[in-house]
């Protein structure tokens, strides 16, 4: 029995890591702690939440004494650390959440750990997982690397960049044992409809307009976020101690080139003639600092652990657009309230 504390297991990517985990590995308990901002969801997690070997706790990673209860109650013997404020636009408006989640939160859990396994670290590991953004914003050739420098950009990519060399200085100075992976840009299931992908599709179901920052030439690596989830298995069950690993599906996309795409899959799901969602897309003011390119190069990933995308990105966007057709309350029940007002405060004034 192995017992994995995963943070933001309720929120987009964690849930894919805790369904993985909860169905593959009945011998390991592991335990969603997660503070359920808006972004976590614990309607991501139905179809397991009766699962034995699978538990839920509400708190926040900031809060010391939670996590020191919690690893003396359940013997944690490794943490899979998802839990973040992920998305760049609400670190432009309001920063310092990103600074209290993102290194804060990361530093208390990494004190915690360090207390509790006391240097005793047999069977313990420290797995943070992180953003391709650490690395800034490529030109038009060349990938990031396990090497490239950090040059983050945002205040999110810079709050990401913190936790990771955070993450390092403990395993340096302290001996705790972490492995670190960046990946690029994901897109899927339960993705909180504020990032592009989910935006779009909602936005052309309803026959809204499809706001596209600046030309549309900035470009992403977009990776299926079940892929991401079988790479963090992997990473967790066989990354060497101390190391980094890049994770990317070698699917770059300019954004008004995918937003195409799926505008006409859209058409064709929703029985509309070719151009009706086309007609959506609006360009509007750029985002502030907005990093032109990333693309990441996953070689060492795929080398050392036999890692690789299962799926290709034609399958893998015509599954999201179906799951978030199907899913249509999952979607209704967040888009009202609280999204609807950073929605009309984010795009009205672009
Ligand atoms: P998300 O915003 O969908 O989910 C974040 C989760 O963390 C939510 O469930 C939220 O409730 C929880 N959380 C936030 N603050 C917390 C706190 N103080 N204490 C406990 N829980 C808290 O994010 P995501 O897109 O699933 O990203 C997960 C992780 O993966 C992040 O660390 C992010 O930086 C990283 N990442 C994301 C992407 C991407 O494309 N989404 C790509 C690479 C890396
Ligand atoms: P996003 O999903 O926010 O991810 P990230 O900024 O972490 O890469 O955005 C993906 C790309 O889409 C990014 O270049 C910004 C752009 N974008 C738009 O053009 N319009 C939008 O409404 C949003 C949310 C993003």
């Amino acid at each position: 029995m192995r017992t994995i504390v995963v943070t933001g297991g309720a929120g987009f990517i964690g849930s894919h890591v805790v369904r993985l985990l909860v169905n593959k590995y009945p011998n390991y308990r592991i335990i969603n702690l997660d503070k359920l901002t808006y972004a976590g969801n614990l309607e991501n997690l139905k179809d397991i939440e009766q699962a034995p070997n699978y538990k839920f706790v509400k708190g926040d990673i900031c809060d010391a004494a939670l996590l020191d209860k919690l690893f003396d109650e359940e013997n944690v013997d490794a943490v899979i650390h998802l839990a973040a404020e992920s998305h760049v636009d609400r670190s432009i408006t309001n920063p310092m959440e990103f600074i209290q989640t993102n290194i804060v939160g990361t530093v208390t859990l990494l004190n915690v750990a360090k207390s509790k396994w006391a240097g005793n670290y047999e069977g313990k590991l420290f797995y943070h997982v992180s953003t391709d953004e650490v690395y800034g914003s490529l030109g038009e050739t060349g990938f990031f690397y396990e090497n490239t420098s950090y040059d983050p950009r945002s205040p999110y990519s810079a709050s990401k960049a913190s936790s990771d060399h955070l993450v390092m200085a403990y395993h340096h100075t302290f001996g705790l044992p972490v492995v670190i992976s960046n990946c690029s840009n994901n897109y899927g299931p339960n993705q909180f409809p504020e990032k592009l992908i989910p935006l779009a599709i909602n936005n052309i179901k309803k026959g809204n307009p499809i706001p596209v920052y600046g030309k549309g030439e900035n470009i992403r690596d977009w990776l299926y976020v079940v892929d991401h989830a079988r790479a963090i298995d992997l990473v967790f069950h066989r990354g060497k101690n101390g190391e980094t690993y890049n994770i990317g599906g070698h699917n770059e996309w300019k954004n008004i080139d995918l937003i195409k795409v799926l505008c006409k899959i859209m058409d064709k799901k929703m029985n509309k003639a070719e151009g009706t969602a086309e007609s959506l897309i609006t360009y509007v003011k750029d985002r502030a600092g907005h990093d032109l390119r990333y693309a990441i190069d996953a070689t060492k990933i795929e080398k050392e652990l036999g890692w690789t995308p299962s799926l290709q990105f034609e399958e893998g966007i015509e599954k999201t657009v179906e799951w978030y057709l199907n899913n249509t309350s999952w979607l209704e029940r967040i888009v009202s309230g609280e999204y609807e007002k950073y929605y009309k405060e984010q795009y009205t004034t672009r």
